[in-house]
């Protein structure tokens, strides 16, 4: 049984950020929302309780009924966690007179206390709270204070429950990795083994229970989530895995061969089929930015049904989707929330096709995809891949789409990619692409006067796409690749680096 920290989120920025350090710890954690505490069984080693928009004075604030868990597994509190473990058993909490956000440093450390192993005084620790702890209920014991918050960390005497104002979760917390090391390895006992290696073991054992002899269908993008998890399906259930790439007449230069040959090279059992023409065809003279978006999604569903339905008795879809993307977050009211994002990597699961769905990364973080896919062996070139968007050229290219401007645009992003490769660039940069302008300018060569297209290039630094600031690309690189653009690629007179970061830009144009 798989040993597992559960996080229980009371809606904090910081809460994936637990889950993240614990994982790098090589211990298995889930989150789940405050008010649906999952069953509590043998495979259980600890609970974590989050930090909080809220505050513990606040009647409307999460109240979770710790039955099941305070004094019988071991519990640590986080900002919020801390402070609802004081507030609701004896102890007062109030708002604090001076600001308590960013850098603080621990004044007295008890190395007594499990938690505080190897923690030195006078380290640095990042609080983030409006409220604070003035007084800890009787059986409670102090374990380290900073010079404005007496009560930053406790325990409680008779249980292993411990509780800390500050973040350990986030770097600024200079031994907050300690911490939660001494937490989950000590106090609960977790034995490091949720690695690349036993997490490939023990999915490909549960793909094989689960899907038997059953057939698995599912497209594949060239991305490396899909990926990853095409090749964990292939393993598990080797032939009958059918997976479909889908040429849409949007991909990069050269890029459905590319992968598909990748995709054989690996064993996958792929189809590649041609659709370029049903696309751009669906596309013809459209301009609107989401209207293009929903015709390229809908083609590719009518496609994917299409070929779903010549592989006999198919009952599953497989999906890419990662934990991201599932992890249910806590409504703003602090009420029974369900907002689980619902993104699929497909485009949407189209009811009327009746398959299950089978997502075998659901519970990895995105740099954890990568560490399976290098276990994997999967090559270097699909899993460092820079994301690239499902609509592909279709929203790099404003305005209507045509087959010419698409073999413009391949040509520029070529040129912009390759050349960021050469430099040794492309994996300081998250993502990277080149914009066909609906702008035409004028420009000179030769003694020629032009009237041609300008691209925008755009390169981005970000850890999730959700912000984002442009890159500090070295000016003679842009010389350069400017240079190489206009002198080969026909159509275009005038190269322009986008500049702006997100928000309040987006990543895309469109
Ligand atoms: P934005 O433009 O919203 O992009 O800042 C954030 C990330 O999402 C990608 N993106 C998309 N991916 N379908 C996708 O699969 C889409 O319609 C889409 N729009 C944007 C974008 O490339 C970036 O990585």
């Amino acid at each position: 049984m798989q040993e597992t920290i559960l996080i229980l989120d009371f809606g904090s920025q910081y809460t994936q950020l637990i889950a993240r350090r614990l994982r790098e710890l090589n211990v298995y954690c889930e989150i789940h929302p405050w008010n649906k505490i999952p069953f509590i069984g043998a495979d259980i080693r600890g609970v974590i309780l989050s930090g909080s928009p809220f505050s513990v004075r606040d009647e409307n604030s999460p109240r979770p009924d710790l039955t099941a868990i305070k004094g019988k597994l071991p519990l640590l509190g986080i900002c919020f966690g801390a402070q609802y473990l004081s507030h609701h058993y004896g102890g007062e909490v109030l708002p604090s007179k001076t600001r308590e956000y960013g850098r603080a440093k621990l004044s007295f450390v008890d190395h007594g206390s499990a938690l505080m192993k190897h923690v030195k005084a006078h380290s640095q620790v990042w609080m983030s709270h409006g409220d604070t702890i003035k007084r800890i209920p009787e059986n409670y014991r102090l374990i380290c204070s900073t010079e404005d918050v007496e009560y930053a960390g406790y325990e409680i005497n008779g249980e292993k429950s411990f509780a800390i104002q500050f973040h350990p979760e986030v770097y600024h917390s200079e031994f907050g990795t300690q911490i939660l090391k001494n937490f989950v390895v000590d106090v609960c006992n977790c034995s490091q083994n949720w690695t690349p290696d036993s997490f490939i073991d023990v999915t490909i054992a549960n793909l094989r229970k689960q899907l038997g002899t059953d057939k698995v269908i599912m497209a594949l993008s060239g991305g490396v989530d899909s990926s990853v998890a095409a090749t964990l399906l292939h393993k598990a259930i080797g032939q009958n895995l059918y997976c479909i790439f889908v040429d849409n007449g949007l991909l990069r230069k050269n890029e459905f061969d590319l992968v598909l040959d990748s995709y054989r090279t690996m064993g996958l059992n792929v189809k590649g089929v041609n659709a370029k023409d049903i696309f751009y065809n669906a596309l013809k003279e459209e301009k609107d930015p989401e209207k293009k978006r929903k015709i390229i999604g809908a083609k590719f569903i009518d496609i994917f049904d299409r070929e779903a339905n010549l592989v006999k008795d198919v009952k599953w879809l497989g999906q890419g989707t990662i934990y991201p993307d599932v992890i249910e977050s806590v409504s703003a009211t602090g009420g029974p929330s369900a907002t689980i994002k619902s993104h699929h990597n497909v485009g949407g699961l189209p009811d009327f096709m009746k398959l299950q769905v089978v997502e075998p990364l659901r519970l990895l973080f995105k740099d954890e995809v990568r560490r399976v896919g290098r276990a994997l062996e999967i090559s270097e070139t699909i899993i460092g891949r820079h994301p690239f968007p499902g609509p592909g050229l279709g929203i790099r290219i404003l305005g209507d789409i045509t087959e010419e401007k698409v073999r413009i645009l391949q040509e520029v992003d070529y040129i912009f990619i390759k050349g960021l490769k050469e430099a040794g660039l492309y994996d300081d940069v998250w993502q990277a692409g080149a914009i066909l302008l609906p702008v035409q300018s004028v420009g000179v060569m030769g003694d020629e006067r032009t009237y041609e297209n300008a691209v925008a290039l755009r390169a981005v630094s970000s850890t999730d796409g959700m912000t984002a600031d442009w890159c500090h690309l070295p000016y003679e690189f842009l010389a350069k690749i400017s240079n190489e653009i206009i002198n080969n690629v026909k159509g275009i007179n005038r190269v322009t680096y986008d500049i702006s970061s997100k928000p309040p830009a987006t990543i895309e144009w469109e």
